[in-house]
């Protein structure tokens, strides 16, 4: 499907200009159908079909594919829920009115519960004929408009993409292309939410090891005594837990990158041996004797300053050295506010496919102007909550200020219902329940000791420092369980 070509829905999409919406009106009293035709054909952009035969109309949903269906509930043959279902199955998108008299309301309940998008007593007024058909035809429209986006969306090549024309984005993405296709270990720099891992996606994405997954580890997220295990792997029986032969991180690796995010969290003991794996390709598995070797491409990434950490005693120089063979430093999002408009532009997007609100277009000049003069703290992940967020809230089609919730980097999940989820692709869904479930976890084990981060990380089995990551990704401080 092309842009801006006609769609088979009667509509063009990605312009204005519309075509004439198709309704087929159903009834096998003649004078219902006279008299419904004359009131909707002297509507402008409306084309009027009309069947007093239920078998017939089943044909002509399938020839004609209509936007709307009006159809009676009563009629010989097969009834108004017959032709509902067909359309239904036919198309998710078209709508159907069911039209019914006093005596039979309970069915045009139940045919609503089926699918229908409203019904109709009889008889009726002019004007309330004229809404339901608008309110029909605009959500037809919305339906449409989001089946159409979703198609575009799943058609994106799934690849990291980096947004934004300014001369450090540029500058970096020159440089992503200059490494990628080397061997060399790279160390990636810069504040949290600019856009580490997703530089190391895209390195990986260019390299000629692309075929192969990239392997992430989280060095903050791993408890020290767990780290070696799962990088090495270990033979059964060398430490209690251990109960059968597992295979590291390190082996799966081989012939392709391993990232090691949050390398600054890595304890001094490990530092020694992650060095000896770069130095030598080889290591030997948690209480095992053979030596592995292996062939991997490192990159590493930390928003800590490592020289500090390095004059502190707390990272190793020979492991930074081994490590920092090319740098890449990621700029805040404050010193490269030209990219904001661009990075709203592709999030509006992103986020109004993703929830199901197509309409979505735009944001308010005030929202933006707002947007040019935040400081970013969190950089383009705080960004991408703040559009998500308010896409979510828009009552309209464009996003204002209020939707926005500046300063308020919470995440945009808990404002969506069960139904959204089930909406959306498993990918996106699975990401948005994941969220959910840390912010809860989160929340409730702070609770329970109190707001003491130290306690609580060391009782659910993380390191201080992932439990804190987590906490600022879901908006949670740890005053607010303090007693
Ligand atoms: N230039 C960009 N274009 C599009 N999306 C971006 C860009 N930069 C960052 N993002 C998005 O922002 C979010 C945060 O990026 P990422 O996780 O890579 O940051 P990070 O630097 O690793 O942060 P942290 O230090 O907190 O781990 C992600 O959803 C990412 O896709
Ligand atoms: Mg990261």
């Amino acid at each position: 499907m092309k842009e801006n070509t006609r769609t088979t829905a009667g509509f063009m999409l990605g312009d204005n200009i519309q075509e004439k919406a198709k309704i087929l009106i159903v009834d096998d009293e003649k004078d219902m159908l006279v008299l419904l035709d004359r009131m909707l054909s002297s509507r402008s952009g409306l084309s009027v079909l009309t069947s007093d035969d239920p078998v017939e109309a089943i044909r002509m949903i399938d020839e004609q594919n209509p936007d709307l269906i009006i159809t009676d509930l009563k009629m010989p043959n097969l009834s108004g829920m017959d032709v509902l279902e067909h359309a239904r199955k036919k198309s998710g998108s078209t709508a159907v009115i069911i039209m019914t008299a006093y005596g039979t309301i309970e069915s045009a309940v139940e045919a609503t519960r089926k699918g229908a998008f409203d019904y109709i007593t009889k008889p009726f007024r002019k004007d309330r004929i004229y809404r339901i058909v608008d309110q029909a035809l605009r959500w037809r429209r919305l339906e449409f408009e989001n089946l159409y986006l979703r198609k575009k969306l799943n058609q994106w090549p799934s690849g990291p993409f980096m947004i934004g024309n300014s001369q450090p984005l540029r500058e970096l993405m020159a440089r992503i292309a200059q490494v990628a296709e080397t061997s060399a270990t790279i160390l990636i720099t810069g504040e949290s939410g600019t856009g580490k891992e997703l530089v190391a996606r895209a390195i990986h994405a260019c390299s000629d090891r692309r075929d192969r997954e990239m392997i992430t580890i989280n060095c903050s997220a791993i408890p020290e005594n767990l780290i070696e295990s799962e990088l090495f792997g270990h033979v059964r029986g060398s430490f209690t837990g251990a109960f059968k032969d597992k295979k590291g991180l390190a082996e799966e690796a081989s012939g392709s990158t391993l990232f090691l995010d949050e390398i600054g969290d890595l304890d001094p003991s490990m530092q020694v041996k992650l060095l000896r794996l770069i130095q030598e390709g080889e290591y030997k598995a948690v209480g095992g004797n053979k030596t592995y070797r292996v062939d991997i491409r490192y990159i590493a990434a930390t928003h800590q300053n490592l020289k500090e950490m390095i004059s502190t005693g707390e990272f190793r120089e020979d492991l930074f050295y081994r490590l920092n063979v090319i740098n890449i430093f990621l700029c805040p999002l404050r010193e490269r506010k030209e990219d904001i408009p661009l990075l709203v532009d592709h999030f509006l997007k992103k986020y109004s496919v993703l929830h199901g609100r197509g309409h979505i277009k735009k944001i308010s000049r005030e929202a933006m102007d707002q947007l040019m003069d935040w400081s970013w703290p969190g950089n383009v992940r705080e960004l991408e909550n703040v559009i998500e967020r308010g896409v979510i809230l828009a009552s309209d089609e464009v996003v204002t200020l209020d939707d926005l919730s500046m300063g308020q980097d919470s995440g945009a999940f808990n404002d969506m219902t069960h139904s959204d989820i089930f909406d959306m692709p498993f990918k996106d869904a699975r990401e948005v329940i994941i969220k959910r479930f840390q912010a809860d976890y989160i929340a409730r084990s702070l609770e329970k000791y109190q707001g003491n981060i130290s306690r609580a990380a060391g009782e659910i089995g993380v390191k201080r420092q992932y439990l804190h990551r987590l906490m600022k990704e879901a908006g949670i401080s740890g005053k607010e369980f303090k007693s």
